[in-house]
């Protein structure tokens, strides 16, 4: 049974039924299945079967204390993009030796935080930035283990704003500068070449450009083979995307063939960094009816989440289920969904047949991945409180923010 479902006409998530969350922490609420969480996780495992792999989980998805803690007791790694992700990661009990760390503008700073934590690889995406890296790690006394992170110019077929792997992206380096650049990290003292890095996009649910991007990494392998160059690691970037709507979305045994097939039998390791895919269909977004709005050409249906709750429709005019907590007759009208904010932007769901009633709870679903992560405190809005449930039991993990929270650190002028 899906960790969320119908029983008795109301609507759970494991064995929790989401009104009762909604009435104990209010809305907006996000509200997380431990199950489906750590199901997902050992779903890629399993696809790797006996391939030596390693499984880091982006950080950036959703980087709740508790997600972390549960991902480090499967032993999974960790991909950060940034110090304070890597903070996030060691103060869950996550393993420096199992992270890696992307990004094309990573401070000095960061630099030397995660050099310090002992992490398993840079993922360094130009020239620059090997030089500042070499310069920290030589300041420190240490040696800085280097992947590159190259651009293969694929096109992934995905929103151009979570394209990553073309030319005109900023990420990465050129394909055709990699192996002059691979040469001089590997004539630096304070690096030490163990891999190569590549990511072409999210919300992928074609497998044709990973295929096509693994190929031009092996052959880059190759290659740096023939220049004395020796790669044990090859990290091929982040998930599957998941059905947000009715996608087709390939398995993870297929996922992981598709992707490893070019490195069979070399004996290499093969990581990727999944986030959307561990956590997205574990969580929803509760939110109450505050009004509705019947209008001549649009019903609005004004509910009390709002683009800085989950920006995703906002930003990519990405598509959320909503789906009734309690399951209703036909609907006999379409509803927009909005939320407060001052905003024409400000949308969670388009022309959605609902039967709606003031004061009713929805969930918005496939929230867990990019949903309280991309939050903001726009117009002043307490972020929402974060639940996870685990069979019947029923955790806060984050408190909604106070207005306290809010203004902590402004300070007027004394005159
Ligand atoms: N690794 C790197 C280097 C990445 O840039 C990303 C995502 C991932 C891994 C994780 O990819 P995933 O498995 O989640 O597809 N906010 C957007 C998604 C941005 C993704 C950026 N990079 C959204 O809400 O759709």
């Amino acid at each position: 049974m899906s960790p969320l479902h119908y029983r008795g006409g109301a609507l759970h998530l494991e064995g929790v039924a989401l009104a009762a969350v909604a009435e104990r922490f209010g809305t907006p609420c996000y509200v997380y299945s431990r199950a489906a969480i750590e199901a997902a996780y050992r779903a890629y495992d399993a696809a790797f079967r006996n391939r030596p792999h390693r499984v880091c989980y982006a950080v950036k998805a959703n980087s709740n204390l508790a997600v972390l803690n549960l991902l480090a007791r499967l032993g999974a790694g960790f991909d950060v993009v940034s110090g304070g992700e890597l903070a996030r990661v060691l103060r869950a009990g996550g393993e420096p030796s199992r992270v890696v760390f992307s990004g094309v503008g990573k401070r000095v700073e960061e630099l030397r935080a995660a050099l310090a934590a002992g992490i398993a690889c840079f993922n360094v995406e130009s020239a620059a930035e090997l030089d500042r890296l070499n310069a920290v790690a030589l300041d420190m006394g240490r040696v800085a283990p280097v992947a590159l992170r190259v651009n293969p110019d694929v096109d992934a077929g995905t929103h151009p704003y979570i394209s990553t792997g073309l030319k005109t992206n900023k990420f990465g380096i050129p394909a055709a500068d990699a192996r002059a650049l691979y040469r001089r990290a590997a004539s630096l003292p304070g690096l030490a070449v163990h891999g190569i890095a590549c990511h072409i996009g999210s919300q992928l649910t074609d497998l044709a450009p990973l295929r096509e991007a693994a190929g031009r990494i092996a052959a880059l392998r190759a290659e740096l083979a023939e220049d004395g160059i020796a790669i044990g690691h090859v990290d091929l970037g982040g998930g599957l995307g998941i059905a947000y709507r009715d996608e087709a979305v390939p398995s993870h045994a297929e996922y992981v063939a598709a992707i490893s097939a070019p490195f069979d039998g070399s004996g290499v390791e093969i990581s990727i960094e999944p986030g959307r895919s561990i956590v997205g269909a574990a969580g929803v977004l509760l939110t109450r009816v505050e009004h509705l709005k019947p209008g001549a050409e649009r019903n609005f249906a004004i509910v009390d989440a709002a683009m800085n709750d989950l920006m995703r429709p906002a930003l990519y005019d990405a598509y959320h289920a909503a789906l009734p907590l309690r399951e209703t007759g036909d609907a006999t009208q379409t509803w927009e969904l909005v939320g407060p904010v001052c905003e024409s932007g400000d949308f969670l769901a388009h022309s959605r047949s609902l039967a709606l009633a003031e004061g009713d709870l929805l969930a918005l679903r496939d929230a867990g991945a990019y949903g309280f992560a991309m939050s903001s405190n726009y117009n002043t809005r307490p972020r929402p409180a974060e639940v996870m449930v685990d069979g019947e039991r029923v955790h806060l993990i984050r408190a909604r923010e106070t207005l306290d929270d809010l203004w902590r650190g402004e300070v007027v002028l004394a005159d």
